[in-house]
């Protein structure tokens, strides 16, 4: 399948940072070392620059495959829910994609896995993408409860959306390993890779279209162990997705 490498810049950036950013992958995706990348590339952005990205996509043609995503999405459609963006609005910005469940909201933001299943449930029905996050704390690690918490996570958002679960992408993100330098090991991430296959598989007969992305300290450096991993069918990066030349590389480390 083709993999995907989605940058989530997080809460990052600036007018002007942003344009130097994707001018320099602009030039790198046409002539430089990840040039016709034989797998799908979107950055996920803060949503005050959705528009501006889009303009940016349009003003430069080395842009023209990447797609774009938000971080977040509202799990109402629309009323008196003051800050939050509904997901008929980021498909009016063009999002092709949004990340849902980030550890980081379920940390700070106390986010349910019935919400997160719910916000899921939200982008589908725009004919937005959700990339559902999902990975264990170390705590949870240590104690050996991780296929208990990412299977738990994971059926949250299949029994909320049924058949449609063909039409996500999932994202492992073991909590340990965001931000942190310290990035689970190729073995520890394709296991459990495997258990999630068999979870997708045991809930729909199209289990086969559905990415199940790594993320968490992914680098130009660690990025072809990874990648090169039966079940990891792509990545979730954050801070290297902030620099354009370890992006690229990670790009071309996925279309080899
Ligand atoms: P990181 O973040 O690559 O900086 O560890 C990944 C993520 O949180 O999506």
């Amino acid at each position: 399948m083709k993999k995907l490498i989605a940058g989530n810049w997080k809460m990052n950036g600036s007018l002007a940072a942003n344009e130097a950013l994707l001018a320099e992958l602009a030039i790198g995706l046409t002539k430089g070392l990840a040039a016709n990348p034989n797998c799908d590339v979107a950055v996920c952005v803060p949503a005050p620059y959705l528009a501006q990205v889009q303009a940016l996509k349009s003003a430069h043609p080395g842009l023209s495959a990447l797609d774009v995503g938000a971080q977040d999405v509202s799990a109402q459609s629309a009323g008196a829910y003051t800050g939050e963006v509904s997901a008929a609005m980021l498909k009016d910005l063009g999002c092709r994609y949004v990340i849902v469940g980030h550890s980081e909201r379920r940390q700070y933001h106390g986010e349910s896995d019935a919400l997160v299943a719910d916000k899921a449930k939200a982008a589908l029905a725009s004919g937005i993408t959700p990339i559902v996050c999902i990975g264990e704390t170390l705590a949870e690690r240590e104690a050996g409860r991780t296929e208990e918490v990412v299977k738990r996570q994971l059926a949250a958002v299949i029994h909320a959306n049924g058949h449609c679960i063909s039409e996500i992408v999932v994202a492992y993100e073991p909590v340990w390993a965001i931000g942190t330098g310290k990035t689970a090991s190729p073995e520890e991430a394709q296991a459990v890779h495997a258990v999630l296959r068999a979870q997708l598989k045991a809930a729909t007969d199209q289990s086969a279209r559905v990415k199940i992305l790594y993320g968490g300290s992914m680098n130009a450096a660690n990025a072809t162990s990874l990648l090169t991993q039966p079940d990891i069918d792509g990545g979730l990066i954050g801070g290297a997705s902030l620099k354009a030349p370890d992006f690229l590389k990670i790009i071309a480390a996925a279309h080899v």
